[in-house]
């Protein structure tokens, strides 16, 4: 049993994490900015995290807070820089200060890879705004007692206003909207509930470094839409197939985020699944 903080309680990760923690044994402390969770520490401020580390004593502190929205970063760096690294600078801070040193589990992501993948941890080669604060929030705690693990996941979202990307494919098919998927995007993104128990695991066992966790094979963005669709019996006709050159997005996005996860099964002694598992995992949970 680990006593936890768990920063970005409310968001879409956080609300399939945290109970899941629980069930695992663990003592949760949910933060965030809104009402309903145990704290509501101001992850900017030096003082508040000394009063925090003082008064709940994590042995974990599970990083989950940052600024999503790719678009939204590009448009707004200092918002962005301020909400993906300056939680951790204020805790390394107050660390310091206070001479309490928790482990810490930072989620990161695979849109910090770039060119043809897959991609090893050393690739690392930012294309946005977002790309670049994530990246530099792993650089604050390199060198602190902290497991980094760079992914990307999908499966049912239990947060509010948050749906996720396979979220958004059933309900846009299901309310017959028309939808382009990209053929030119690649990813090896894990369903929430396998990103869960990897998270798990890195409370318990401490691996330190940084790690790819994701499906140990790749697919493009469109086939994995085509594929989950198939799988649920749902009609695929509103599923256009494109590129994302055709839109204008304000941030680039990286075409190839396929990871290598050898480094990851290695140090953490777990195999990783196929895509073809996860998004057969997703089908069962839409199912249900
Ligand atoms: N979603 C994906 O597909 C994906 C892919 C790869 C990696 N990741 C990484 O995984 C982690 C969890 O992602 P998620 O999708 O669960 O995130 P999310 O739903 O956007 O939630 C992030 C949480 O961060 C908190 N937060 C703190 N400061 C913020 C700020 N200035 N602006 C916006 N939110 C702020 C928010 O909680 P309050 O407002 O309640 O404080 C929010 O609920 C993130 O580190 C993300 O970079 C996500």
């Amino acid at each position: 049993m680990t006593r936890v903080l768990l920063l970005g309680a409310s968001g879409m990760l956080g609300s399939s994490l945290a109970p899941r923690l629980e069930a695992a044994g663990h003592i949760v402390v949910q933060q965030s900015r809104s009402d309903g969770y145990d704290i509501k520490l101001d992850l900017l401020s030096h003082q508040a995290w000394i009063d925090c580390l003082g008064k709940v004593k994590p042995e974990t502190i599970v990083n989950l807070a940052a600024a999503t929205n790719v678009d939204q970063c590009e448009r707004n760096p200092q918002w962005a820089f301020d909400a993906n690294i300056g939680p951790l600078l204020a805790l390394v801070r107050a660390s310091c200060s206070t001479k309490i040193r928790p482990h810490i589990v930072h989620i990161s992501t695979d849109q910090l890879y770039d060119g043809k993948g897959p991609h090893s941890e050393a690739h690392v080669r930012p294309c946005n705004v977002y790309a670049l604060s994530k990246f530099a929030a792993e650089l604050v705690i390199k060198e602190y007692p902290a497991t980094i693990i760079r992914t990307n996941f999908f499966g049912l979202s239990y947060a509010q206003e948050r749906p996720s990307f396979s979220d958004w494919i059933i309900k846009s098919i299901k309310s017959n909207k028309q939808i382009t998927l990209f053929n030119d995007v690649f990813f090896s993104a894990i369903h929430m509930d396998t990103l869960c128990y990897f998270i798990n695991l890195a409370i318990e066992k401490r691996p330190q470094g940084t790690f790819n966790v994701g499906t140990h094979d790749g697919i493009s963005k469109a086939e994995f839409g085509l594929q989950l669709a198939s799988r649920l019996g749902l009609a695929t006709k509103t599923i256009r197939v494109g590129s994302v050159d055709e839109l204008d997005l304000k941030a680039r996005r990286p075409l190839d985020m396929r990871m290598k996860t050898i480094h990851f099964q290695d140090q953490f002694g777990v195999s990783t699944p196929s895509m073809s598992t996860e998004i057969n995992k997703a089908a069962d949970e839409y199912h249900a």
